[in-house]
């Protein structure tokens, strides 16, 4: 499983050392407001034509700063406001993309984060033919997924916390720990399915609540994880990579050798 980081938050991405980072408008806003780069990003925002503007030339200043340190992807949102508009996603996409190139990073370090509506799927399979990488977010089941791998996207981000506050809100007295969580079975029907029908398309879980989910989702492609949660998994397991194991696989003893004639 590779460690992606859910956050904008550039010293926590220096502590952790995610391969990558994802980022959303909400945490590009709390990033922003970090005391180091408040006034910085305040004067490159006025320049900007309109609210949509200012967030993406924040977002991508923030964006290539992240993808110096960091060896993988940078994920970067286009409006959800546009989720049901293709046109409109595909040029935002387009400028988001021109953006980082005029800061030197190339659209190989680049994921453009699409709401994974109809439109928004539409949008990513043409900018993945023009070579512009796709990460399609806001996905609650195993349709939306399979949408997306036939499209021909570069990532999934199946999201397992949103599902759960739903079923919680349904039912609070429900037991949903461990492999119970709806948002884990989820995510794991969807990994499955694309493993086993060979989709290329690599999946990555989000919207993670406890460290519990990150576990019983070990083994997963990409999982992209909060510095809090981050936090917590370091200090209670040790490093990442270490523990984590093949999804599905079972752990067992070494069979015995055979004893030589
Ligand atoms: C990442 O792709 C998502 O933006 C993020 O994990 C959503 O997390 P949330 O449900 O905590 O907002």
């Amino acid at each position: 499983t590779t460690v992606v980081a859910d956050t904008g938050d550039i010293e926590a991405i220096r502590r952790f050392q995610p391969t990558d980072a994802t980022t959303n408008p909400s945490l590009i806003l709390q990033a922003a407001q970090q005391e180091a780069r408040r006034r910085r990003l305040a004067e490159i925002a006025r320049h900007a034509t309109d609210i949509d503007d200012a967030l993406d030339a924040v977002a991508v200043e923030i964006g290539s700063e992240i993808s110096a340190l960091v060896p993988g992807f940078v994920s970067t949102e286009v409006s959800a406001r546009l989720s049901f508009d293709t046109e409109a996603s595909l040029a935002r996409a387009r400028s988001l993309i021109a953006r980082y190139d005029r800061h030197g990073v190339g659209p190989e370090r680049i994921l453009i984060k699409l709401a994974a509506t109809w439109e928004g799927i539409q949008a990513a399979k043409v900018l993945e033919r023009e070579g512009i990488h796709t990460n399609l977010t806001l996905m609650f089941n195993f349709d939306q997924a399979r949408a997306c791998a036939d499209a021909g996207v570069t990532l999934v981000s199946p999201f397992v916390g949103r599902i759960l506050d739903w079923h919680k809100a349904q039912d609070p007295e429900a037991d949903f720990g461990g492999d119970r969580d709806p948002g884990v079975q989820s995510v794991k029907r969807i990994y499955e399915h694309f493993k086993g029908h060979g989709y290329e398309t690599i999946v990555m879980g989000a919207s993670f609540r406890n460290s519990g989910e990150i576990k019983a989702l070990a083994g997963c492609d990409r999982l992209t994880i909060s510095p809090a949660l981050l936090g917590e998994l370091a200090e209670t397991q040790g490093t990442l990579e270490r523990r984590l194991s093949p999804l599905g696989a079972e752990t067992r003893p070494p069979e015995p050798q055979d004893e030589p004639e």
